[in-house]
């Protein structure tokens, strides 16, 4: 599988290690996990709510993709904190997010300092995974029903929206339209609001090919500065991820591909610039 790379993508180490705990991204596709293994490990790691939620699908399709993504979930994060992949505790806000629960003396590995978040659409899981920040990541197949993506544009502020209709019909006009839905389910669910925080309260500007120009953030939003990394990490496949920009910035991001079985030398991607309102 080919791995679409921006310019500052290479293979190998980060290069400032000692900057900050990488932000860290893994995108599994379904296939790399055969069904009759991700049922054995499903069985093994995942919690009840998670064994009830799967035997709820009503299509076999839509049980794989959560089995592969749930298991992706709890194997990196295993990893991250230095516990077993069932002994992880996972709980989720009023508004769904969810979150790996500390616990009384501290998780291993300073994992009561981890957060995590999950998508999973069109045969992907996409989860990313940082210390001492939040995140929020959002992946999109680019291949869906001509037109299936107009009733979406209603959705984004009308200097967005002229921005899409910018581009000529067909995949460049769909492109746009899920570039900026990504970034906007990628800010929503770093806050914890998901689908709960108009989406046309905040907008971007977005470079023609790829990458953030500008961002003015919701009212409530009183920092309002983020780094947002667009990918397309396989051909027709639309991530994006948002970081808070804090203190606890991390310069770069580790893209992992497949599932954590090994130790595969990740890619390495430097984070863009913060964005966000002017500040006098
Ligand atoms: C979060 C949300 C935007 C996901 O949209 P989506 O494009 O369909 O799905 P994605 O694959 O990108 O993301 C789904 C994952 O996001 C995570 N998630 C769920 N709610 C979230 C939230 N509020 N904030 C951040 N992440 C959230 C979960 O891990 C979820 O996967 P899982 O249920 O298998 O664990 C949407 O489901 C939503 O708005 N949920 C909130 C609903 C709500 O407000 N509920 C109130 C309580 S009933």
């Amino acid at each position: 599988m080919t791995i679409t790379a921006p310019e500052s993508l290479s293979a190998g180490p980060a290069p400032h290690p000692e900057t900050g705990a990488p932000v860290k991204l893994w995108l599994c596709p379904n296939d790399a996990l055969p069904p009759a293994v991700a049922g054995v490990l499903a069985t093994h790691w995942l919690d009840e709510r998670e064994h009830k939620t799967a035997a709820g699908f009503l299509f076999e399709r839509d049980r794989r993709q959560y089995l592969v993504a749930h298991t992706l979930v709890r194997r990196a994060l295993a990893l991250e904190a230095g516990l077993a992949e069932a002994e992880l505790v996972i709980w989720r806000s009023s508004r769904g997010r969810p979150f790996l629960q500390p616990r009384p003396g501290g998780l291993p590995r300073d994992g009561d300092h981890l957060d995590f978040n999950l998508s999973h659409a069109g045969g992907y899981s996409l989860l990313g995974i940082v210390r001492r920040q939040r995140i929020g990541v959002d992946v999109e197949g680019l291949g869906r029903e001509a037109g299936a993506l107009e009733s979406i544009l209603t959705a984004f502020t009308p200097e967005e929206q002229r921005w899409v209709a910018g581009a000529p019909t067909g995949q460049q006009r769909d492109r746009r339209v899920l570039r900026l839905w990504t970034l906007k389910e990628a800010y929503s669910k770093a806050r914890g609001l998901g689908l709960g925080l108009p989406f046309d309260e905040f907008s971007f500007s977005l470079a023609d090919d790829r990458g953030v120009l500008a961002f003015r953030p919701p009212a409530d939003d009183l920092a309002g500065s983020w780094r947002f990394l667009e990918l397309e990490p396989v051909p027709d496949v639309l991530a994006a991820v948002a970081l808070p920009a804090d203190e606890h910035s991390a310069p770069h991001l580790e893209l992992h591909h497949g599932f954590p079985w090994d130790r595969a030398a990740p890619h390495t991607i430097a984070l863009p610039e913060p964005v966000g309102p002017p500040h006098d």
